[in-house]
C-alpha cells in the first residue's frame, strides 16, 4: 500500500511540539471539541491515532471509556506508548499498527470512532470511511477532525500564505521541510465540506452537524450509521 508512513516515521520526534506552536496552542482546543461529539461512547475507535493526543483526551473526558488507536507509523506509536504507559491510561489505551484502509476488527464492534488529521493522509479516504461504517455498532458515531481552505475571501489567502509557505520553513528548521510541505498541499487537495460530505453519505454514513472551527480552517465532519 503506498502510504504516507516514512513521512510520519520521520517528524514523529517534533510532531506534538510543532503542531502546538503552529497551531498557537489551539490543536489541543480542537480535539476536546472532536471527543465532545461522542460523549456517552464506551468502545472507542480512534484512527490515525499519531502520538495519541485524542484517545488521552477521551479517556480523561469520557468516563468509562476504552479507546484502540491505531495507526501504520511505529515512530508515531513508539511517542504514543511512552506516553500511554503512565497508570492513569494503561489499561484504558490499548495501541496497534494498521491502516485506515483495512481496520483489523470484526463488524459492528465500535460505540464511536474519532480521526484527527488524518483521512486526508489515508491512500483511499472512501475505503477507509466504508471500514469506519463496517466496524461501527448500528447508530454508533463518526466523527472526523480536518483542516480546511476558509471560505472567507480576505482571510483565505493569508491563511494559504501561512501555511504554504511558513509551515514548510520552519519545517526546514526541523530537517522536514518536504514532509510539512506535503501536509499543506495535502489539504487543499483534499476533498472539502459539500464534497467530503458526498464521500460520507457514499459510505453510508449519515452525515449529521459539521462545525467549523478557527474561521473555517478547521472542521469537524459527524456521521451516524444507520
Ligand atoms: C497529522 S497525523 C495526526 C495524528 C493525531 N490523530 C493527531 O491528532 O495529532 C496523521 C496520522 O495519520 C497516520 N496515517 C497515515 N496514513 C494512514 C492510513 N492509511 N491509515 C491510518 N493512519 C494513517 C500517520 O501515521 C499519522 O500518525
Amino acid at each position: 500500500m503506498p502510504e504516507t508512513t516514512s513521512l510520519f516515521n520521520k517528524i514523529a520526534k517534533h510532531y506534538d511540539s510543532l503542531n502546538t506552536f503552529f497551531s498557537f496552542g489551539m490543536d489541543k482546543i480542537w480535539r476536546k471539541k472532536l471527543v465532545g461529539q461522542i460523549m456517552g461512547s464506551h468502545e472507542i475507535l480512534d484512527i490515525a491515532t499519531g502520538t495519541a493526543e485524542v484517545a488521552i483526551e477521551t479517556v480523561r473526558k469520557l468516563e468509562g471509556a476504552r479507546v484502540i488507536g491505531i495507526d501504520p507509523s511505529a515512530e508515531m506509536l513508539s511517542f504514543a506508548k511512552k506516553k500511554c504507559a503512565s497508570p492513569e491510561y494503561k489499561d484504558k489505551i490499548e495501541l496497534i499498527q494498521g491502516y485506515a484502509e483495512d481496520l483489523p476488527f470484526e463488524n459492528d464492534r465500535f460505540d464511536a470512532i474519532t480521526i484527527a488529521f488524518g483521512i486526508r493522509n489515508t491512500v483511499n479516504p472512501l475505503q477507509s470511511l466504508n471500514e469506519m461504517r463496517r466496524v461501527l455498532k448500528s447508530g454508533g458515531k463518526v466523527a472526523i477532525l480536518e483542516f480546511t481552505i476558509p471560505r472567507n475571501k480576505i482571510f483565505a489567502p493569508i491563511y494559504l500564505f501561512y501555511f504554504k509557505k511558513f509551515l514548510p520553513f520552519i519545517g526546514s528548521f526541523f530537517g522536514s521541510k518536504k514532509e510539512y510541505k506535503y501536509l499543506s498541499d495535502s489539504t487543499s487537495e483534499f476533498p472539502q465540506r459539500e464534497k467530503f460530505l458526498e464521500l460520507m453519505k457514499e459510505a453510508q454514513l449519515d452525515p449529521q452537524e459539521s462545525i467549523e472551527l478557527m474561521i473555517g480552517t478547521v472542521i469537524i465532519y459527524t456521521g451516524i450509521k444507520k
